[in-house]
Parts: C-alpha cells; sequence; structure tokens
C-alpha cells in the first residue's frame, strides 16, 4: 500500500498515486461510465481535480472488428493528460486481443472491467459473469498483462451473489497476474444501489492483494474503493473502513463534478449559484464542440442538465423545462432566465432540498442526487456499443 507523505497527513486524497509506470496526481478516480463519461463529463471532471478518468467500457469484440462508434467513444480532448480505457469480453483470449489494440492506441492505462451487472453483458459471458469463474479472472490478467505493458487493472465486484462472495480469492488471483490495479466495488452482482456499499467485503479484498503479493514477492497492486462516494465523508468512511489507497467515484459525480474538488480539500463544497451557472455553461460548450449542435447532442445532454438541476430554490420547474429541449441554444436560453432568478452566491443545497424546497432536509442531500440511478441486474438499456459487441 502506498504511503502519505508525513507534511501532508491531513490531506490524503491529494496525494499523488503510482499505478505501475503511470504517476496519477492524486488518489480521486472518476469511474467509467457507460454513456456518461466521454469527452465533455470527463474534461469538466479533470477541471475539478479528478486525478485520472475512464473511457466508458468497450466491448472486444467491438473493438477487434473496429466498430465505428466504439472508436467514437475512443477519441480524446488534447487537454487530455491522462486517459484510461476499460475493456469486456467473452473470453481471456478476446480480451487480449483488444488490449494489444487499445495499447497501440495511446492511452495510459488499461482496465479490465470485471463487474458490469447488466444482463445482456453477463449473458455473453462479460462483465460480472468473468467473477463465475476463478481460472478465467486469472487467465484473463495473465494474457492481458502479456498484451500490454501499459498499467493494467481490473474492475471487479464482491461476487456474483450474496451466497458466492468471492473477492478474496478473485483479488488474489489478479495480484498474483500481476495486475498494477484492482478497483473493488462493494456490492456483488445481484446487489441493486438500494443495497449499502460492503465496504468490509473491500477491506477482505484489500487484504488478499497484500496478502498475496507478500506470500510471492510480487508488488502489492494498489487498491482502490467504489461504492456510494458522494462527498467527504463516504469518501473517508471507505478509505477508513477499508485502507484503499485511492477511491473512484461513480453516481457522486453525476451533476456534481464539484465532488472532486470536496473530497480533494477535504471540506465540503457547495458551489455558488454563478459557480454553477459558468459550469453547466461549459459543459454545455465542450458538448457542443464535441457532438455537434443537433437536436440528438441536445438529447445527449439532457441526462446532465437533469442531474445538474438540483439544490437551488426553485429548480424543480428549471428540471421540467430542461428535460424538454431539443436544442443546446435552448437550454443556454433557459438557464440564462433561470440565472435572472437567483443572487449569484446563492450556495447549492444549503437553503433547500435537491427539488428546491425551502428547509426541508435534515441531511446532505447529495445523498438523494442519484440514488435511483439502478443499472442492476436485467437492466436491458446498453450503450450501442456494447451491444454491437
Ligand atoms: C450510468 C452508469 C454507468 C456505468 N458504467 C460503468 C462502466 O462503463 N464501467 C464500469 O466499470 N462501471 C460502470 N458503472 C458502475 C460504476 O462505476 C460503479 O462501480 C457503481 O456505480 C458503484 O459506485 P457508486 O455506488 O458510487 O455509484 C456505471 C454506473 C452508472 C451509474
Amino acid at each position: 500500500m502506498q504511503e502519505q507523505s508525513k507534511s501532508n497527513k491531513n490531506l490524503f486524497f491529494s496525494e499523488p498515486l503510482q499505478v505501475g509506470k503511470l504517476r496519477v496526481k492524486n488518489r480521486v478516480l472518476l469511474a467509467p461510465l457507460a454513456g456518461v463519461s466521454d469527452v465533455p463529463f470527463r474534461r469538466v471532471c479533470q477541471e475539478q481535480g479528478a486525478g485520472l478518468t475512464y473511457v466508458e467500457m468497450l466491448s472486444a469484440t467491438a473493438i477487434r472488428y473496429k466498430n465505428k462508434r466504439t472508436f467514437e467513444m475512443m477519441v480524446r480532448h488534447p487537454s487530455e493528460n491522462l486517459l484510461g480505457v476499460q475493456v469486456t469480453g467473452s473470453s481471456a483470449e478476446d480480451v487480449a486481443i483488444a488490449i494489444e489494440q487499445l495499447d497501440a492506441l495511446g492511452f495510459d492505462t488499461i482496465d479490465i472491467n470485471m463487474g458490469c451487472p447488466v444482463k445482456k453483458v453477463t449473458s455473453a459471458g462479460c462483465g460480472s459473469a468473468i467473477l463465475k469463474d476463478p481460472h478465467r479472472v486469472e487467465k484473463t490478467v495473465r494474457l492481458a498483462r502479456q498484451s500490454t505493458s501499459l498499467p493494467l487493472s481490473a474492475k471487479i465486484r464482491l461476487g456474483f451473489t450474496r451466497e458466492d462472495v468471492n473477492v478474496t480469492d478473485t483479488v488474489s488471483r489478479i495480484t498474483l497476474s500481476a495486475a498494477d490495479m484492482v478497483t473493488i466495488h462493494g456490492r456483488t452482482r445481484s446487489e441493486s444501489y438500494s443495497t449499502p456499499v460492503d465496504c468490509s467485503g473491500v477491506r477482505l479484498g484489500i487484504q488478499s492483494a497484500i496478502s498475496s503479493a507478500c506470500n510471492s514477492a510480487r508488488p502489492i497492486p494498489v487498491t482502490i474503493g467504489n461504492g456510494d462516494i458522494f462527498d467527504i465523508g463516504s469518501a473517508r468512511r471507505m478509505r477508513e473502513e477499508t485502507g484503499c489507497d485511492g477511491i473512484m467515484v461513480s453516481r457522486g459525480a453525476l451533476g456534481n463534478p464539484w465532488v472532486f474538488r470536496e473530497i480533494l480539500e477535504e471540506q465540503t463544497y457547495n458551489p455558488t449559484f454563478a459557480e454553477w451557472h459558468d459550469l453547466v455553461l461549459r459543459h454545455l460548450d465542450y458538448h457542443q464542440a464535441h457532438c455537434g449542435n443537433t437536436p440528438t447532442a441536445a438529447a445527449l445532454m439532457r441526462k446532465h442538465l437533469l442531474w445538474y438541476a438540483k439544490g437551488y430554490p426553485g429548480i424543480k420547474a428549471l428540471r421540467d423545462t430542461l428535460n424538454r429541449i431539443e436544442s443546446l441554444d435552448v437550454a443556454r436560453e433557459i438557464l440564462k432566465n433561470f440565472a435572472t432568478t437567483l443572487a449569484p452566491e446563492t450556495p447549492r443545497f444549503v437553503w433547500c432540498d435537491v427539488d428546491g424546497n425551502a428547509n426541508k432536509y435534515m441531511y446532505d442531500p447529495k445523498y438523494e442526487m442519484d440514488r435511483q440511478l439502478d443499472r442492476g441486474v436485467g437492466d436491458e438499456d446498453l450503450t450501442p456499443a456494447t451491444q454491437e459487441g
């Protein structure tokens, strides 16, 4: 496990992280997020401090057959200093072939997805289905290791179901197959977001990485905790209860890229309305630069706008309007009009709940942000690239 320097002992998350030959500037990563972690969203998260971001999960088959949409998803903006990519596949050989191709495309690190719970993915033997076969876990990482000298990682869950939690064995095999990093999402495949993250399960995985490495005289992989990280409190809890080297933020960044700033500064950060407005407009500009100014681009941006439209007085009405936008210019106009209703210094989440109702909440409403957004078992909503794969 990586030690933090004594000089900065209160700012653990701001310490750099060494992943193989890659130096990551801090310990707060943005997860690969299907349909979400595109260039514009990554850019706003990077600006708020995310140490490492990823292209969303790609299918090994789609990479192998040079699927056009999959290659479009791999586009990197010149401002992106570091960029990871994630792949999944139905056999260790398929994943290794895809990794050879990804290696030549200039990514800084490659992750293997062994955690995706989506039914269409697992029934093709991809994502969390890999966890059901320990030999396949090992073979997948071993062949991947032979296919690239880039920093290599795997993202896993605690097991396929609660009855067959196998995180200790999975992490041991990943460690012995020489991965540089392992990210552990503290849920099983069959658990949805309504099940709170199981930090003790993540801890078991981390202990297994350490003991397997020590017993075999191999380097200890960097360990990353994932699940239910929405703010500095939950980030600290993950760190303290698991001993992880770093954390990966997922739903916590949706509509709240400031979560990186909050965790890195280790104090609650509620943006003022002026900051919020500025960032949302910038995201719109990045989105337009990346996707064009078309109705399709507007449709893709809608989910982000709905996630952003939370936590200021009167914002529910804004959310309802943004839900119907068919052009990015209309979104800008709606935001401009809304801006006339609030003082620039109005802090987010302080005076109201997510819907903008005054003084209703007794706890941090960030926890409410997208608890409902459940890509759990049986979810058929796949990205085109995954479907094609
Ligand atoms: C919209 C969405 C898309 C996701 N896409 C991916 C993906 O492409 N690859 C991946 O490893 N995990 C993906 N995940 C899972 C998250 O990375 C993460 O493991 C999970 O949401 C648990 O973290 P959380 O409780 O903090 O959200 C996705 C999650 C969401 C909500």
